[in-house]
């Protein structure tokens, strides 16, 4: 992952100490008062300048670049040494400097660019006095030559340049004054069309005035760049791009057997997730609407154009793209966009012959019915009105690569190359373009040319809640459904996956009549639909194991269709395919085939008879039929299912030369189809072979077994069962065999790899408690890692149902996944085992805490809970008191960036006071005040166990610090007390070194980032003359000059800054 240098620490200047600074300029006689120059406002705020252009685009920074060119405030040299580095924020700190060191009048002209160029709400966090422009020279007395007017005229000229190159690289080439070479040079695809306009600029006037001359003649002869004609032109074609798209987004395509959806009935908000790097406090993550996508949050490359949303199976990836689309043709979104093109990456594997981009845009999305060329035209040249979107990259038969690099927009190449090219800028740079994938799919080289990931996470309680209201317009029914669902808390964690909480919707018949507690698995929610399906078509109220009996051919023939799809990454199956796999008119009407969708000239002219399963996912579990009552299928498919691809490819990564040699229609054939079979599970796509393993172990589980053998009516299946259960004990075993030993006196852990979470959810499927205690029967480690590992609900309730059989206890690491309050639920039968549980950074809410330490208080293991940066507010407090003070070896409780306040630190301390066991207490980032941080101290004044105290940004001030001060008097035992990112000031400091003098256990004191000047300094320096059990006092980023932290420095080396 490529991550942007942020406006460096330099940025903050010492010698104007910001925070003051600015709080005086904000009341406006102060202001004025200051009379403070450009430059000294520059230098004041630097910090906030570098953020502000080092989060803009690269096209405002050239264009500022344009504006101070013109006016003489850069020269080439200082231009182009500016312009060299490679990312924003350290031209943007360039640029500043050089700025800066030509003195005031320079830094006013600048900040006359920048409000020209930037809109006014970006430049709000700044405080900018008005200066007036140049004076004009007047054009008619102006003697000055051509080529000195293409740079006093150069923002001007690039905006009439823009598009328009083409034209006056001809005009210039036709009069001798370029070669040919460099005008393919300067219209090279990579560039955007300002790019190319300002390199036609720089060339014209290296080659002198005669050349300078023409290209300002053809500027002052021509009318805008845009003719009527083109305008009427690109309207119609946007109209009827517009009803193309909104046509096609309206309906579910997933419904499409059973009933006619509607999107807008029953979209409803995913959660979207974005880390963001920027932020003041490190890396955190936040959520986002999906009509954010664009905004500045979350930038990793500013200079990469493509937007992914990673998500699993069914947690509406499609849908979101859908609900975009349809927001863009119905003009209630994304209105910056003239043109949007949807592509889905299922589909473009069937474009088999060589395209243009031209030709997939107007041929395979919508075809303009006039004025092609112009239309085509103006796509090329406003890159920034248009939007891209491609729908499963991880269904893309081959794996990404940036090896051929095709540029022109009208040449023809394979239809993946030119996603390729289109994805690394090397065609149409500066589209937006947005994507989503499974997130197997992703891969180191693809990542380079991510502007920003996004983590789709399916439904949140309140959307699993407003899903099932939007499907059933009785309102009792509703509540029913709600109520059964809540009530069961597996078929509750498995609703977070949108597919998921559609069939259970849909099935909530069937699942009311089975009893919940039959419904536990994936495998048992597909088994439903598969029942629902089959009952509504044959409309007759037999026994579902009757139905399932009469309609087996039917069966047999989706599943064999589903397999043959699955190994060679084939998700549309032609009419030719259907009927190989002998899939008849009423097979299709049972549902689970739906039309594969497209609007492309050449599918429609196929009459549309292409099908795909209503989800992968449906796919996905025909083919785990397929394999588990099929009489074909022997061990080494098994085996080839079940093996390890830790080391693999992640996304399908068939060479060509595999899938010719294996054609689909050869596959049908009887020829040794085990060994073929095996080999191509080898190159399927992982994602896709990991859901169908799941199913697999679901259906062989004792639960389904006598099903499964009335369909096939062999008892092969209990060798089946053997041979799963064999490789997923060992699979685990072989996992936790690569852990490394433990060094020395540190705790044994264990980083699981994504495969582990995988097998985990096998052995769950299979619902085999003996096979899960056989799992960890052999994991001896204190700690198990299980951060960034796309931990939601489902993988909850599973990784619950193995660790509960854990022989010892240990540390469960789950920070930064998806939990929820929904997965804390699920975890509760695991906590017994846990020493700690971390769950930093998962979406937990007071509902979730609650939940959390009501099970805490009765395992007497649990010791440690960490819970930074979730939802928590002050009505969990009550929570924390109740566990501080009942737990009585309760040793570390760390709430960090949380939304605590001074009512909630109240509640907390009356806890503290009663516990006695506590070690480490971690509130950082949050607003407990003075108020709070008061009622902590008093609560810390005889307490004998808490070693450690982070109150770091909480806004405190002198009450709280005289408190604390106090506290510290009284205090034996506390260590380490943070007070970052405060407010003290030096008489706060006097309090402290009071408290210091009586106090013989402190050893570290952080006091950084608050507003402490020398004064207070030298009070810590007289201080500690008298201290020996002080090892450090953090001092970093107070208020004092460079000389005064030397001097300080040399007086005591305890200091730190
Ligand atoms: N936001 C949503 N609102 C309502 N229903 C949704 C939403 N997202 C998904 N669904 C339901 O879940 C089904 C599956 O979602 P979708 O096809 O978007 O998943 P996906 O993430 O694209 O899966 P895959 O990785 O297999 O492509 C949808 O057809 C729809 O029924
Ligand atoms: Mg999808």
């Amino acid at each position: 992952m490529t991550l942007l240098p942020m406006p460096a620490e330099e940025d903050f200047v010492t010698h104007f100490p910001l925070k003051s600074y600015l709080a005086t300029l904000k009341n406006p006689n102060v202001r004025a008062a200051s009379g403070m120059s450009a430059d000294q406002l520059l230098q004041a705020q630097r910090y906030q300048f570098v953020t502000i252009l080092g989060r803009s685009s690269v096209e405002n920074f050239e264009t500022i670049l344009d504006h101070l060119l013109a006016w003489d405030l850069l020269n080439w040299e200082e231009y182009e040494t500016v312009k060299l580095s490679r990312h924003l924020f350290s031209s943007s700190r360039n640029l500043l400097d050089v700025i800066i060191c030509k003195g005031t009048r320079a830094c006013e002209l600048f900040i006359v660019v920048l409000k020209n160029i930037f809109h006014s709400s970006q430049l709000s966090g700044l405080l900018l006095m008005n200066y007036n422009p140049p004076e004009e020279t007047d054009k008619s007395t102006a003697t000055s030559l051509a080529s000195q007017t293409l740079q006093k005229r150069r923002p001007d000229l690039v905006r009439k340049l823009h598009g328009r190159t083409a034209a006056v690289l001809a005009l210039l080439h036709g009069c001798g004054h370029f070669s040919k070479y460099e005008c393919d040079e300067i219209q090279l695809p990579i560039y955007t069309p300002s790019q190319q306009a300002r390199k036609l600029l720089d060339l014209t006037k290296g080659k002198g005035d005669d050349a300078a001359h023409v290209l300002l003649e053809y500027i002052e002869s021509e009318p805008g760049p845009i003719k009527l004609v083109l305008d009427n032109a690109c309207i119609k074609y946007q109209e009827k791009l517009s009803s193309t798209l909104a046509a096609q987004s309206r309906f579910l395509t997933n419904y499409a057997g059973t009933e006619n959806m509607c999107l807008e009935d029953v979209y409803v908000n995913c959660i979207l997730e974005i880390t963001n790097t920027t932020s003041e406090s490190g890396c955190l993550r936040s959520l986002i609407g999906l009509e954010d996508i664009f905004g500045p949050d979350g930038v990793l490359n500013k200079d990469a154009d493509v937007v992914l949303i990673i998500g699993e199976a069914g947690s509406g990836k499609s849908t979101s793209l859908q609900q975009m689309q349809q927001l863009w043709a119905t003009k209630q979104a994304f209105q910056e966009f003239t043109f949007v093109f949807a592509f889905s990456c299922r589909r473009l594997n069937f474009i088999d012959t060589e395209v243009s981009l031209r030709m997939l845009l107007f041929e395979h999305c919508c075809w303009p019915d006039d004025h092609q060329d112009e239309v085509f035209q103006y796509i090329l040249d406003h890159p920034e009105e248009i939007m891209f979107m491609l729908d499963g990259f991880d269904e893309l038969k081959f794996q990404f690569t940036d090896e051929e690099r095709h540029c022109s927009p009208t040449k023809p190449t394979t239809a993946l190359n030119l996603i390729f090219n289109l994805l690394q800028g090397n065609l149409m740079k500066s589209t937006k373009k947005v994507m989503t994938s499974r997130p197997s799919a992703v891969t180191a080289m693809l990542r380079k040319y991510l502007q920003k990931e996004i983590t789709l996470k399916g439904f949140s309680r309140e959307g699993i809640e407003a899903f099932i209201k939007k499907c059933h317009s009785n309102t009792s029914n509703a509540e029913h459904i709600l109520y059964f669902v809540e009530a069961n808390s597996a078929v509750h964690g498995l609703c977070h996956v949108p597919f998921f909480c559609w069939i259970v919707s849909n099935c909530h018949e069937q699942l009311m009549q089975n009893s919940g507690d039959f419904t536990q698995t994936m495998t048992d929610i597909y088994l439903l639909i598969l029942d629902h399906f089959l009952l509504h078509f044959t409309h007759n109220s037999q026994g579902v194991n009757e139905i399932l009996q009469s309609q087996i051919a039917t069966i047999l023939h989706l599943s064999k269709l589903a397999m043959d799809g699955l190994i060679s990454c084939n998700y549309v199956f032609s009419a030719a395919h259907l009927q190989e796999a002998q899939i008849s008119k009423e097979d299709i009407s049972l549902g689970f085939l739906v039309h594969s969708h497209s609007f492309s000239r050449a599918w429609t002219a196929n009459k549309n008879k292409n099908y795909e399963f209503l989800h992968i996912t449906i796919q996905c579990f025909f083919a785990a039929l397929y394999i588990t009552i099929s009489d074909n299928v022997g061990e080494s498919t098994l085996y080839s299912l079940f093996k390890s691809r830790e080391k693999g490819t992640s996304s399908c990564m068939m060479s060509a030369a595999c899938i010719e040699s294996f054609p689909f229609s050869c596959l049908q054939s009887n020829v040794e189809p085990e060994r073929r079979r095996k080999t191509m599970l080898q190159e399927a796509e992982k994602s896709n072979l990991q859901i169908t393993a799941n199913f697999v172990s679901g259906l062989l589980s004792g639960r389904h077994r006598n099903l499964i053998q009335k369909f096939s009516g062999i008892p092969k299946q209990s060798k089946k069962y053997k041979l799963v259960k064999n490789y997923l004990a060992k699979g685990i075993e072989k996992h936790f065999l690569s852990i490394p030993p433990a060094v020395g006196e540190e705790k044994k852990s264990m980083h699981a790899l994504p495969e582990f979470v995988w097998w985990i959810k096998c052995i769950y499927e299979m619902q085999d408690n003996d096979l899960a205690k056989q799992a960890v029967s052999n994991l001896e480690v204190d700690h198990l890692k299980l951060t960034y590992c796309g931990i939601g609900p489902v993988e909850c309730t599973a990784l619950a149902y193995v660790l509960k059989h854990l022989k010892n206890p240990m540390g469960l690491q789950l920070d930064y996944n998806s939990v929820g309050d929904i997965g804390i639920e699920q975890l509760l039968p695991c906590l017994i085992n846990c020493q700690s549980i971390y769950l930093r950074a998962n979406n937990i809410s007071d509902r979730g805490a609650s939940k959390l330490v009501d099970q805490a208080l009765g395992c007497c293991n649990l010791q440690k809970i960490a819970l930074f940066h979730n939802n928590l507010t002050d009505a969990s407090a009550q929570n924390f008191a109740k566990l501080l003070k009942h737990k009585k070896n309760f040793i570390a409780l760390r709430l960090g960036n949380n939304h605590l306040t001074a009512a909630g630190a109240k509640i907390l301390a009356e806890g503290l006071k009663q516990n006695n066991s506590i070690q480490f207490l971690g509130l950082w980032g949050n607003k407990v005040g003075d108020a709070g941080a008061s009622a902590i101290a008093a609560a810390l004044e005889n307490n004998t166990s808490l070693l450690w105290l982070s109150l770091v940004g909480n806004n405190i001030g002198s009450e709280g610090a005289r408190a604390l001060a106090l506290m510290l008097k009284k205090n034996t035992i506390l260590e380490e007390l943070c007070l970052q990112e405060n407010n003290l000031i030096d008489e706060d400091i006097e309090h402290f070194i009071e408290g210091l003098q009586n106090n013989s256990s402190l050893k570290v004191l952080k006091l950084s980032n608050n507003k402490i000047t020398k004064k207070g300094m030298e009070f810590i320096v007289t201080a500690l003359k008298h201290n020996t059990t002080i090892t450090s006092i953090w001092l970093g980023r107070n208020q004092m000059t460079a000389m005064e932290i030397e001097e300080m420095t040399r007086a005591e080396r305890r200091l730190t800054f």
